[in-house]
């Protein structure tokens, strides 16, 4: 089946992804003297596919192929809303423990203490509050996986206690001295740099590289453009079959879509479909609606610290921008938008091309 990544992988690809399928190929395009000793049983469900088949995703999915079947730690790094926890369901989903908890904890709200009490559990009367002795996540997730989600929000001395229970693989109850042998697989996430806040001080060299054994480094949606109409198509079908509806999208539009810049990624863009899908005036959401969002959404978010975006896509933005609010203050004359954009209008029609909107539906 696979023949290589250029012919066998890249054919498989063209269409949306299948994560198990796609996994058990990418593992023997690994491992191709080895195969594969485990193979997955089950099929994923429609909301946790993994869709992209950029070259920087390929990586992705060799990396979860390559860790999940083994009881590896796996450090995942990447923006805020590149799929990182997507990523960490599927090492999961696609590791010996599938039938096992996966139990997602977001380190960064709970306080120190409750974080510990929730992790390890505590015995009755160990803090105010604490009436009856309770077992904590990992006690509940013996032989799957916790999912440590933005592990850099966690305090020094949290982090002593979190790489003692990983060296030990014993759990001790918060009040209690008896140690709870345990089987965890831990797959921990962070959006920030972590080497650079150990060389801060503010996270434990040790722990990192218990946590680390394994790194899966997420591309942003930026990084890997070309799986923007993939995405767009995979949302707009979810949305579709959720709202029984035919919601389509235009052409252009799409490449619209490919060509501006996406702080929140993934994430940024999958609500950015939500809201064109429901205020479609038609069912085709066309250039013009896209342009609408786009503009709608640099006003909600344009403070320059809180975006990641290149300076290309932030000019271009500002171009976007620009060209709009003056076609319409001079309702759709390109030549009196040219002028007072001072500009020709030759130039102006190369920009609208380049940024895709469409001159010839406004009026001259
Ligand atoms: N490659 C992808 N294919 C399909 N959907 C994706 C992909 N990546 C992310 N998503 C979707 O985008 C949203 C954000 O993904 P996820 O929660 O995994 O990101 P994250 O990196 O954990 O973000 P944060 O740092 O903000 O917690 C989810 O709804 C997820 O289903
Ligand atoms: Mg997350």
């Amino acid at each position: 089946m696979a023949r290589s990544v250029a012919g066998g992988a890249l054919e498989y690809l063209s269409k949306p992804l299948l994560t198990d399928k796609l996994l058990a190929l990418l593992r023997k395009i690994a491992s191709p003297h080895q195969e594969a000793a485990y193979e997955p049983e089950y099929s994923f469900t429609p909301a946790s596919t993994i869709i992209g088949r950029s070259l920087k995703m390929l990586e992705v999915y060799r990396a979860v192929a390559r860790a999940a079947p083994s009881a590896a730690s796996v450090l995942i790094t990447g923006a805020s809303g590149s799929g990182k926890e997507l990523v960490a369901r599927a090492i999961h989903a696609h590791s010996p423990r599938v039938s096992m908890p996966f139990t997602p904890i977001n380190c960064g709200s709970f306080p120190e203490t409750i974080l510990e009490s929730e992790l390890f559990g505590h015995e009755k009367g160990s803090f105010t509050g604490a009436d009856t002795s309770r077992s904590g996540l990992f006690e509940a997730t013996n032989g799957g996986t916790i999912f440590l989600d933005e592990i850099s929000e966690t305090s020094l001395s949290f982090q002593v206690k979190l790489l003692r229970v990983l060296q030990e693989q014993k759990v001790r109850r918060v009040g209690s001295n008896t140690f709870i042998p345990i089987d965890v697989r831990i797959v921990a996430a962070t959006n920030k740099d972590l080497s650079a806040m150990i060389r801060a001080g503010q996270f434990r060299e040790d722990l990192y590289y218990r946590l680390s054994v394994v790194t899966i480094q997420l591309p942003s949606l930026e990084e890997r453009a070309e799986d923007v109409p993939l995405l767009v198509q995979h949302f707009l079908k979810r949305f579709n079959q959720r709202n029984q509806r035919h919601v389509n999208i235009s052409e252009d539009a799409v490449k619209l879509l490919a060509s501006t810049s996406w702080p929140g990624n993934v994430r940024e863009l999958e609500n950015l479909i939500e809201r064109l899908a429901i205020f479609a005036a038609s069912d085709e959401i066309s250039t013009e609606e896209v342009e609408r969002e786009l503009v709608r959404r640099n006003e909600a978010t344009s403070t320059p610290e809180n975006s990641t975006a290149s300076l290309s896509g932030k000019l271009q933005e500002m171009e976007l921008k620009a060209i709009l609010r003056v076609l319409g203050e001079s309702g759709g004359n390109k030549s009196l938008a040219a002028r007072k954009l001072g500009i020709e209008r030759k130039t102006l029609h190369e920009k609208a091309r380049r940024l895709a909107i469409d001159l010839e539906s406004k009026e001259t």
